[in-house]
């Protein structure tokens, strides 16, 4: 694959990196994943843009064998074995009490706050510019030359009592990270064209 996009900032190697060769890692090499890597996907994906600045994404990176142990009967039969060789684990969730923070986040607005009093609208919110920032954090990872595994297929009711008892956050997706061994990377599957896809009006 070497086409590029002529007309994009990006070098057509950053295109690469973040897209057109990245896949959806299902296996890992022995290769570690620092803490310092994981900070500097939070502080890259944190500047994505989400809806009044309201940056309701929280992330528990799972690193540790007992806390593994934790998170792995949580996991769909499929998802499990993968789960647990991935060096580290990420599960994203959303906290519906991202108004908490305003204050800091929208300060030339002081009715933000009770602007969400709603628990639906704050609900909402909260799970849409999540998934809007699980996406950055997918590229993030992608941008610091690890892979990502993204999953639905898990227990989030289990997970959310499991790791976040006590709080107002939905787990939303699991997302394994690592050093991709490709001999397990399913054969890549087409995309929509652009005709198929868009339109402009
Ligand atoms: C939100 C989301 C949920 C996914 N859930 C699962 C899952 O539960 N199990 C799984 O094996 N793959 C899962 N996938 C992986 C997708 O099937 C994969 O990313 C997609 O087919 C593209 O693959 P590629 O990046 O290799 O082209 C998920 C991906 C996303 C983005």
């Amino acid at each position: 694959m070497t086409s590029t996009l002529d007309n994009l900032a990006l070098s057509p190697e950053a295109q690469d990196l973040l897209f057109r060769e990245a896949r959806t890692a299902n296996a890992f090499t022995a290769d570690p994943v620092t803490d310092e890597e994981l900070r500097e996907v939070y502080e890259l994906i944190k500047w994505g843009p989400t809806s009044m600045n309201n940056q309701p994404l929280r992330v528990v990176f799972v690193r540790s064998d007992e806390a593994k142990a934790r998170l792995l009967p949580h996991m769909g039969e499929g998802n499990r074995a993968k789960t647990g060789t991935a060096p580290v684990v990420a599960i994203l969730a959303a906290d519906t009490d991202f108004h908490e923070h305003f204050a800091k986040t929208f300060p030339h607005f002081p009715g933000a706050k009770d602007a969400f009093a709603d628990d639906t609208r704050r609900t909402e919110a909260a799970k849409l510019n999540a998934l809007l920032q699980a996406g950055y954090f997918i590229v993030g990872v992608r941008a610091a030359g690890l892979a990502a595994g993204p999953m639905t297929g898990f227990d989030a009711e289990g997970v959310r009592q499991e790791f976040f008892a006590g709080t107002e956050q939905l787990p939303l997706v699991v997302v394994n990270i690592g050093h991709p061994d490709h001999s397990a990377t399913f054969p890549r599957n087409p995309r929509l064209d652009f005709e198929e896809a868009v339109r402009v009006l």
